[in-house]
């Protein structure tokens, strides 16, 4: 029995993963560091520094700690400059219904995100107060896979781990989903992930396979 349902926030709820994309590719490109979509799905759900250390994979050079620094700062402010344009709109599609569904058939719901702007966007999309508890880059020490972040949102929705579904674009966010001892769905980018209990095209799929 599914008690509680953790929404993963870029990529799931919100159409950001795209700004996310946007903001590396204009640093690799400034870097002249080879970048695309192969590689930035490598990015979904880790974190602003493990990303950086992902695309320097295919620099030249060694960097050092404080040009990392200056780099994820630069990343944080394209990225933060694009996300003020962001409105509802980018709600992806079906969102809303399923999560006004889930409350009304008594589901718990939150957010597990490895994204520090994970609140700002909520805000800005006019999603915040919808959810019963949030769990983001703020609150955690490691980001997915390890499995902290739906560990925390568990906790502070005050159900058992193994009572939660977790919804997740990201192989990482997958691989937490596991590691939390939770059942974890897939979906776009993550579809294809091993490790996915269930893979679904379509967020409404989600309603019957809590219901059940
Ligand atoms: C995740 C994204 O939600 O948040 C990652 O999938 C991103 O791509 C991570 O690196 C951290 O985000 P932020 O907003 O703290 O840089
Ligand atoms: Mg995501």
């Amino acid at each position: 029995m599914i008690s509680a349902v953790i929404f993963d926030l870029d990529g799931v709820i919100v159409s950001t993963d795209n700004y996310h994309y946007q903001a590396w590719k204009k640093i690799a490109d400034e870097e002249n560091i080879y970048f695309d979509e192969e590689v930035n799905n490598r990015l979904r759900g880790v974190s602003r520094s493990d990303s950086l250390e992902i695309i320097l994979e295919r620099s030249e050079r060694k960097y050092t700690e404080f040009e990392k620094t200056r780099l994820t700062e630069a990343k944080n402010t394209y990225y933060i400059k694009l996300l003020e344009s962001l409105t509802a709109e980018a709600i992806l599609p079906n969102v809303k219904e399923v999560l006004i569904k889930l409350k009304t058939n008594k589901i718990k719901i939150a957010i597990g995100s490895s994204s520090k702007n994970a609140k700002l966007i909520l805000k800005q999309i006019g999603l915040i107060d919808l959810f019963d508890a949030i769990s983001d880059g703020n609150d955690i020490k490691r980001s997915k896979p390890h499995p902290e972040v739906f560990l925390i949102a568990a906790k502070r929705l005050g159900i058992e781990p193994t009572k939660c579904a977790v919804i997740e674009d990201a192989s990482a966010g997958i691989e937490a989903a596991k590691k939390a001892r939770m059942y974890a769905i897939g979906i776009g980018a993550a579809k294809n992930s091993k490790l996915c209990d269930l893979s679904v095209d379509n967020i409404a799929e989600i309603i019957e396979i809590v219901k059940k």
